[in-house]
């Protein structure tokens, strides 16, 4: 297959050409190398003969010459972090929203109907929780006068008690509780109609959190694996927020690359008008706390920090129910949580 690949020079993205080069398809990638991702100016390292073109994917121009012979796309261009800054709303909904609208619209001009578009557990806000009286329920956002006072757990809605925390499966509905996330949840609903209007089909990836050699440098918008790494190598400690109990599922970005392959894969056997998403998440739960100390640990550097700060906007825990990709796309996740964090321990970071 020829794959367009937007966002390829991104962490993830680089990641998924190469499986893909790896798996014998030929790649092209489309990336406007944001400023704050990429300062350099430069797009790193792609593999022998994948073609670069720098360009913006609200950019129909550009896109409509990146689509030139290509048969399906891999679409993980996205401007990623919390949308903490509300400054920065008008670039995310540009980025993610308006440049998906383009990039399908274009996709609909020039016939290619399939789409791999890389989604994220963000869209499920604070996930499933189980009330030992109401049963499943759903937690509207954390108050900040409840964070402030240190009670990070969010009770049950219906009756204040304690929750115990469960797996999200893709039904779940969409609950997004920041600006990225509702960039992200806009993604969906849009590749959606263009698959039904278009007869085309879409597979969205809802990432977990991915972590691995190549992820960008401490910034307000990475994740909180590269802001705990990114202090390690300064030497300090990683400074963990809350009490350190947010359950998360740290899924290493080779194991999503080979999830875009398989999706890749997938798309042929669709029918026409077809939108299905799956989560995909290592499939084992750790708190960010313990992912700290894994880090430090296999780092050599000081241990963590609990320092009881929160951020507005996060939820407290948030962990997938990878199944669906395992039996309906053979998918299995290759690298442990122990594994991955020694080999992140001592990777190099992109600046
Ligand atoms: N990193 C995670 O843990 C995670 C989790 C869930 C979902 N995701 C999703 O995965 C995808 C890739 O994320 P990442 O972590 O590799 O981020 P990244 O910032 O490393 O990569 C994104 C790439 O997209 C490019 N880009 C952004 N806006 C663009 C635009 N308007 N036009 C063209 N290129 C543009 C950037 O230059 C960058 O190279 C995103 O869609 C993100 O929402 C990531
Ligand atoms: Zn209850």
């Amino acid at each position: 297959m020829e794959i367009l690949v937007t966002g390829g020079a991104g962490f993830i993205g680089s990641a998924v050409v190469r499986a893909l080069v790896a798996a014998g398809h030929g790649v092209r990638v489309l990336d406007a190398l944001l400023p704050v991702v990429h300062p350099s100016g430069e797009p790193g390292e792609l593999p022998e003969g994948v073609a670069f073109q720098r360009g913006d994917v609200r950019d129909a121009g550009a896109v409509e010459q990146a689509l030139k012979g290509v048969d399906v796309v891999c679409h993980q261009a996205a401007m990623v972090g919390l949308g903490l800054d509300l400054n920065d709303a008008p670039e995310y909904v540009g980025c993610n929203d308006l440049g998906t609208s383009v990039l399908l619209a274009a996709m609909h001009r020039t016939g290619v109907r399939g789409l791999v578009l890389a989604g994220s557990m963000v869209v499920y806000g604070e996930g499933c929780y189980r009330c030992a009286e109401h049963g499943d329920v759903a937690p509207g956002p954390r108050r900040a006068a409840d964070l402030d006072a240190g009670q990070f757990e969010p009770p049950c809605p219906r009756c204040g008690a304690a929750l115990q925390p469960g797996l999200v499966d893709e039904q779940a509905p969409g609950d997004p509780r920041n600006v990225y996330a509702a960039t992200k949840l806009a993604q969906e609903h849009l590749a959606a109609a263009w698959a039904r209007a278009a007869g085309a089909a879409v597979v969205t990836l809802r990432y977990h959190n991915v972590y691995g050699p190549g992820m960008p440098r401490d910034t307000p918008y990475a994740g909180v694996a590269s802001l705990f790494r990114s202090a390690l190598a300064r030497g300090e400690a990683p400074r963990v927020f809350e009490d350190g109990g947010q359950r998360r599922d740290f899924v290493h970005v080779d194991d999503v690359a080979a999830a875009n392959l398989a999706a890749l894969h997938a798309l042929g056997t669709r029918p026409p008008g077809s939108a299905r998403a799956y989560n995909v998440g290592s499939g084992t739960v750790h708190t960010v706390g313990e992912m700290a100390a894994e880090l430090a640990a296999a780092h050599g550097g000081p241990p963590p920090v609990v320092t009881g700060e929160y951020r507005l906007g996060d939820v407290r825990h948030i962990t997938a129910d990878s199944s669906r990709l395992r039996t309906e796309l053979d998918w299995r996740p290759r690298v442990s949580f122990r594994e991955g964090m020694a080999e992140f321990a001592g990777a190099p970071l992109r600046v």
